[in-house]
């Protein structure tokens, strides 16, 4: 008998039990969710604007940034053009020897000519300048190396060669520009032709002059 009711009362008792459990589970369930960061999606077009501004942007650097040349806005102060286009669009007969001083020398020799005392020697009230245009010439096709004295100053420096980036035009161009225009300077101008000809006689060169060389010339 005791056993038939023990039976009969297990269902019951685990019914409780369940019950109870479910409750319980039926509670949590109703507790407010942990909170937690969500990215949320923006919409389509948002993403393609910034894609597209992007490009744009890019394409627009790339076309009016100037080769980020640290003289590329002498271009512009002297031509009136857009910066850093002045050399590429200049046709040959108007090479400006400005614009080529601007972004070819002025980095050492600084844009008013007079150097930087004790490494770059100035080019105004310089006698390798305003004297002989053949030394000149030579100086930048070939560069200049070892002990040199400018106004009263010695140097021992190294000026890279220009021949294989200038052409006669533009070396006559700068040329001429330092010798006729920068700071007090009032020397002739320089002809191609000369720096045609310095180029012709001295094409089997590959090292700088020294002042020495150049002395002997
Ligand atoms: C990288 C720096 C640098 C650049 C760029 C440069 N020079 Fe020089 N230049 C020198 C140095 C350094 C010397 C001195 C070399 C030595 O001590 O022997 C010099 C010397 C000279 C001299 C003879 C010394 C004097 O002051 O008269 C002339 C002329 C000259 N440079 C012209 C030019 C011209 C023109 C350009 C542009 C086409 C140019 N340089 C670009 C560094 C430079």
């Amino acid at each position: 008998m005791i056993d038939e009711n023990r039976r009969h009362d297990h269902p019951i008792q685990s019914e409780k039990n369940e019950v109870s459990t479910l409750a319980l589970h039926d509670d949590a369930m109703h507790e407010t969710a942990e909170p937690f960061e969500d990215t949320i999606k923006g919409p389509v077009w948002f993403y393609l604007f910034v894609v597209l501004s992007m490009v744009v942007g890019a394409f627009y650097l790339g076309r009016h940034m100037g080769r980020l040349d640290t003289a590329a806005h002498i271009g512009f102060l002297h031509e009136g053009g857009k910066p850093g286009q002045a050399q590429e669009s200049a046709p040959a007969a108007t090479v400006s020897g400005a614009s080529i001083f601007g972004s070819r020398c002025a980095t050492c020799h600084q844009a008013n000519g007079q150097g930087v005392p004790g490494a770059f020697p100035p080019l105004v009230g310089a006698k390798y300048v305003l004297e002989s245009p053949e030394v000149l010439v030579n100086i930048i096709l070939h560069g200049l190396q070892g002990e040199i004295e400018v106004a009263g100053q010695t140097y021992n420096g190294i000026m890279p060669p220009w021949a294989s980036q200038l052409g006669d035009e533009e070396v006559a161009a700068v040329a001429s520009y330092i010798r006729s225009e920068l700071g007090d300077n009032k020397a002739d101008k320089v002809d191609a032709a000369l720096v045609k000809k310095v180029r012709e006689q001295t094409k089997d060169r590959q090292t700088p002059w020294t002042a020495d060389e150049l002395e002997a010339l």
